[in-house]
This record gives C-alpha cells, structure tokens and sequence, in this order.
C-alpha cells in the first residue's frame, strides 16, 4: 500500500505531484504529502492527515514552486494516520526528505542505534528511519548520497520502493524497490516515477519497472542509470505502456465503482477476445506449457480477498472440466504453512494488482520447491505477472474502485478458459461441453449487459435496507463463493456486517441469528441443488427472515416464496457466479450510496496491498 510519485524536469513539480497522488490513492488516503526542492535550493515538505484533496487545500497559500519533487498517499502501518506519520520524511539535519512504500521490519534495531549516535525522532514511522540512517551514513561516511542510499539499503530487512531528495544535489533522485512496485516515466525533458504507470501516463508512454534490489539514479538532462545489487550497472529495458487516459476516467459516472460495473459489458469482450476460437479455447500460456498442465499432478491456487473468491470457483471449474485435484489457499496462509509442494505442481496466483505481497511471497516459496507457477493478472508489467513462469491477463483495464468488481468477473472467465484449455490438453472435456460452455462464454458480454437492466430495481430494493446492521448472503456449490463475494463487497463499501455461508451449512449455526431484523441474500439458479436450496429459504422464511433470491427468469417458485427475487438470464452452472456477481455489487454499491459511504474509498482499505 501507499502511493509513492516522483517528478524531475523543466516544469513546475507540485501540480504534476498532486495529479499522480489522485491517481495513486486507491493504494492509501490515510494522509499525503510533497517534498519539492526549488531554485534557491530550498526543501519544502508539507503534510496533512487526510486525503490528497486535504493536502491541496493546505498547501493553497504556501511556496510550491520547484522542479523537482517526491510525493506520497499513505497507508498508515506503523504509527496512526497524523501529520507528523505522513511522509515525506525529513532528515534530522534537514537536507534529505524520503518517501516509502513497504515495511522495514528492522526499523526498531536501527532506530536504538541512531538515537545512540545522536538522532532526534520526530514520528512514530519506520520510513523516518531510513531517512536517518541515509543521513547519518553519508555524513559519517562523507560519501554520495547513492553510496549513502545503497550502504543504506543493505541495512534495511522488509520491503520498500523509496526516492530520495538531497539539497546537496538538486539535480538528482534516487529510487529503490525491493518487493513494492516502482515504474519510471521516460519523458523527452523530464523523468516521473511512481508506483504504478497511472500517474506518469498523461506525460509518456516510455516506461522502465525498477526489479527488486534495483537502484535508479534519475539527475535532470542525463540518461536513466541503474544499478544491480552487485552494484553493476543494469540493463535499462524500456517498455511502451498500452494505458489511456480515459480509462482513469470515471466517465459520467458518479463513482468508479459504478462505472466499473458498466464497464464489464467490454471488459469480459476485452477478456475472451481472441481466446475463444471455433468452439475452443486458446490461451497461450497453456499451449507454450502444454507438457506441464498435462502433467501436473495437482494445482495449488493462491490468492488474497477477492482474488481468492474467485481461486474458490477456479477450483471447481478445474476439477469439473480438467479433472486435475485442486487446492485453494488464502497467499498469507500458505506461505507460512510450510506446504507440501512437488515440481509436479501448478501453483496459480490470481491477483488484480499483481503486487499483493503475501501472493508475491507465496510464489516464490512454490518456485523454491520447483513447481511450475501460473499468473492470473489484470496490471499488465506488475511484479508477480513477472515472478510467474507464464499466465493469462484478464485484461478488463485499470480497475479503481477499491472494492473490486470487474477483475473478478475477468478472473473468473479466465479461470473457465483455463479450464477449459487444460481439459483440452488432457481430454478430459467432453466435445458437448466445450461447445456449450465457449458459445455460453462467448454470449457473457450481452448477459451482463441484460443483467444490469437490474440496476433500477436494485437501487429502490437498497432503501429498504439502508439502516440493517448484519447480512447473510447463502449460495449453494458454484455460488457459494458467490455469497462469500457479495457478502465481502457489502461489507467493505458499506460498513454492515455481512457473512458468507454455503447455504445447506446454515443449518449449524447461522440460522440462530435469523429474525425479521436479519436478511438473507440467496443466490439460487436453477442447478442441480435447486430444490435444496428451496429448502434453505423455506427455512429462513420459516423463522420469520426476509430473503431476497437470485434466481433465473422464470423461477416462478422461489418468486412464490422470496420476500424479492432479482432474475438474471441463465447460464451453465459452471459460469453462473459471473452473471450472479452483477446483483450483488450492485446491491453492496446502492446501499452504500444510501448510507452516504465513500464507496471508492472505503475507510481503512486499500486497494493494492504490499505489505504483510
Ligand atoms: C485488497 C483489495 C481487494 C483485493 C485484494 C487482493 O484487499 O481491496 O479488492 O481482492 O486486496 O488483491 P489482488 O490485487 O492481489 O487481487
């Protein structure tokens, strides 16, 4: 999490800052800052609790002129979310202001040492004591400030992207990353940088992505220069950003969110186009590794939230389809579980972002015992779409609104094209099968599109449920994650609680909490375990809860029972939580609206989340 920008050039820094933190505040908004370094050789940092709005408004009477400049959005980890945590911070003798993404594990040891040799704290943070010791070892060591910063780092365990202002040197910045994403803009007269592509993309399309243990050194006028570990210069590889504008945009609409769940009409177009051809299904990252998906004895899906809901429905479109066992695992939990992993695993993380740092940390763990490790990704160039062997990108654009609602839909179709494309490969998928399920994937856009005719039943439903303080969300076999899905978008936009169960396991528990004050979302297409779910919502309505159904056009029962039914066109069970997704974040979104919730924003959250 936080949101680290940088600019170096002929042109006034600030706005140029302040526009890239805007892009950049989905990863954080506990509070935000600018370091800028004017002509007169002058460090001013000015910091303000709150969102990067705040920070403009307190910076509307100060000096912010300068042409280079470091900016940063926070998340707050160590220390709460004030003015004196939020970064840039500033060396004790004031020369050196530093911005930071990531944790410095050891920041506690070295903070003793420093106080020992004389350095005064001014906040709770662990970045203020990278910025100390950069100091104290370039003062101390009477070296450069890249010696200083690559002495520095050797110090530091955890991880970080950091750059790094000097006055003794205003014509330079230093960048570091280690496991938390750092891109640098290549403009004709100026260099950006930035933890992400979004902020740099209005000024060029020439990017580098800094890999870890990376050290660029950005000085106004001169070439890029980057240096290894072994401290050798590195091989600068400029890429060409396929980003545009307007897709940071919200377009008309009023909330990202929103217009991210218009958007996936395109976005699954964008996802299946060129992959389903003839009634079959081609991804490249399987054909290329056809001997491993054939051989795999096992597939391990690793994820976090979202991500990890949707790793819940791969693993049944795997076994269903493919015929290969299938574990499903939270990132954070595996890679401290010490796994059993053989090089005859697939190991498949899912990640919008590409940049979770306990999916980033889980596979490298399965690449450390040999198994063969698969992305599924939306940021195209992000840090696990290159720590994987190969992968498939969902392809369904920049994604916003933190809680997410395109890139899961994307996830899923990409997880039933793999599925498809490995029961290929292993002739497990009957020729009946795949011409259902690829014409059935092929007609997703046009569903959706009918689907989100809902939006205005939806949002006059969400008034009757404005000021309910729980939830429960029920589905049965492919629409249990479903539940667990809608009930975690309710949950995050909208502060209710909300819980996820499988609909048959109510039964040992949940139902005691159910009353008229309790209602219960029931996602229930017509599948094989219909008549059971029937059963579970007789069971609810039994003891006097309101149920509003999922259900497809037509279901004329579950219409005779359901306090509101909500029909969505139907679809083979296999890709039923894709069409069922669309009620339930448009139901999570409405009734967050009502309460007058920041829906983009959510308190607490971010959207990309790089630390443990
Ligand atoms: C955060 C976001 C979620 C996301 C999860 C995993 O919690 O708010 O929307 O599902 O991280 O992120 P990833 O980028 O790995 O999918």
């Amino acid at each position: 999490m936080c949101g680290i920008v940088g600019y170096i050039g002929n042109a006034q820094c600030f706005p140029i800052l302040i526009k890239g933190l805007h892009r950049l505040e989905y990863r954080g908004y506990d509070s935000a800052g600018v370091a800028i370094l004017n002509d007169n050789n002058q460090l001013n940092i000015y910091k303000s609790r709150g969102k990067v709005e705040d920070l403009e408004h307190f910076c509307e009477s100060k000096d912010v002129e300068g042409t280079i400049g470091i900016a940063h959005t926070r998340w707050a980890t160590h220390g709460e979310p004030n003015d004196v945590n939020a970064h840039p911070h500033c060396s004790s003798h004031g020369d050196l202001a530093l911005v930071h993404n990531g944790t410095i594990e050891n920041y506690n040891v070295l903070k003793k040492a420093l106080i020992e040799h004389g350095c005064e704290f001014k906040s709770e943070t662990d970045t203020e004591v990278l910025v100390q010791l950069i100091e104290y070892i370039k003062e101390n060591n009477k070296c450069t400030l890249i010696e200083a910063v690559t002495e520095a780092l050797e110090q530091v365990v955890g991880a970080y992207a950091i750059a790094v202002i000097d006055r003794n040197t205003p014509d330079t910045i230093i960048a570091a990353r280690k496991s938390s994403p750092l891109v640098i803009g290549i403009g004709d007269d100026a260099t950006y940088l930035a933890s992400d592509a979004t902020p740099i993309i209005d000024y060029t399309d020439k990017v580098v992505y800094l890999n870890d243990d990376e050290i660029a050194i950005i000085k106004k006028g001169e070439p890029l220069q980057v240096i290894n570990a072994d401290k050798e210069p590195s091989n600068i590889d400029i890429k060409t950003l396929k980003l545009s504008v307007s897709q940071l945009e919200k377009g008309g609409y009023p909330h990202f969110m929103l217009k991210e769940i218009y958007e996936q009409v395109m976005t699954l177009e964008d996802c299946i186009r060129g992959r389903v051809y003839n009634n079959s299904i081609v991804l490249s990252g399987v054909n290329e590794n056809s001997e491993a998906f054939k051989s795999a004895h096992r597939i391990i899906i690793v994820a976090c939230g979202t991500s990890w809901h949707a790793g819940l429905i791969g693993k049944r479109l795997i076994q269903d389809i493919a015929r290969v066992p299938v574990e499903v695992e939270y990132a954070s939990e595996f890679r401290y579980s010490n796994p059993v992993i053989t090089p005859n695993d697939i190991v498949i993380a899912i990640s919008q972002s590409g940049e979770t740092a306990d999916t980033l940390a889980a596979i490298s763990l399965a690449k450390e015992k040999g198994a063969f490790v698969y992305g599924v990704c939306n940021v195209v160039g992000s840090s696990i779409a290159r720590a994987t062997d190969s992968g498939t990108y969902i392809h369904v654009g920049p994604e916003i609104g933190v809680a997410s609602t395109k890139a899961f839909t994307g996830q899923v179709t990409v997880l039933a094209m793999l599925a498809l494309a490995i029961g290929q490969l292993r002739g497990t998928v009957s020729t009946d099968t795949l011409v259902r399920t690829t014409s059935a994937i092929e007609m997703l856009p046009a569903l959706i599109k009918e689907t989100l005719k809902l939006d205005k039943d939806i949002e006059k439903l969400s008034r009757t449920y404005t000021y309910v303080h729980n939830f429960l969300y029920l589905g049965r076999g492919y629409n249990f994650p479903s539940a667990l899905e809608g009930a975690l978008k309710l949950k995050e936009i909208s502060y209710i609680h909300a819980e996820g169960y499988p609909a048959a396991e109510m039964k040992h528990g949940p139902i005691a909490l159910i009353d008229h004050e309790l209602p219960t979302v029931v996602i229930a297409p017509m599948d094989d375990l219909h008549d059971k779910i029937i059963s579970n919502i007789r069971q609810v309505k039994a003891r006097g809860g309101s149920v509003i159904a999922i259900v497809n056009k037509g279901d004329k029962t579950i219409k005779s029972i359901a306090d509101f039914t909500l029909e969505i066109p139907a679809v083979p069970e296999c890709l039923s939580p894709i069409i069922a997704s669309i009620p339930l974040q448009l139901l999570a979104y409405h009734i967050a609206v009502k309460k007058g919730c920041n829906v983009d924003m959510p308190r607490n959250l971010a959207k990309s989340v790089t630390v443990e």
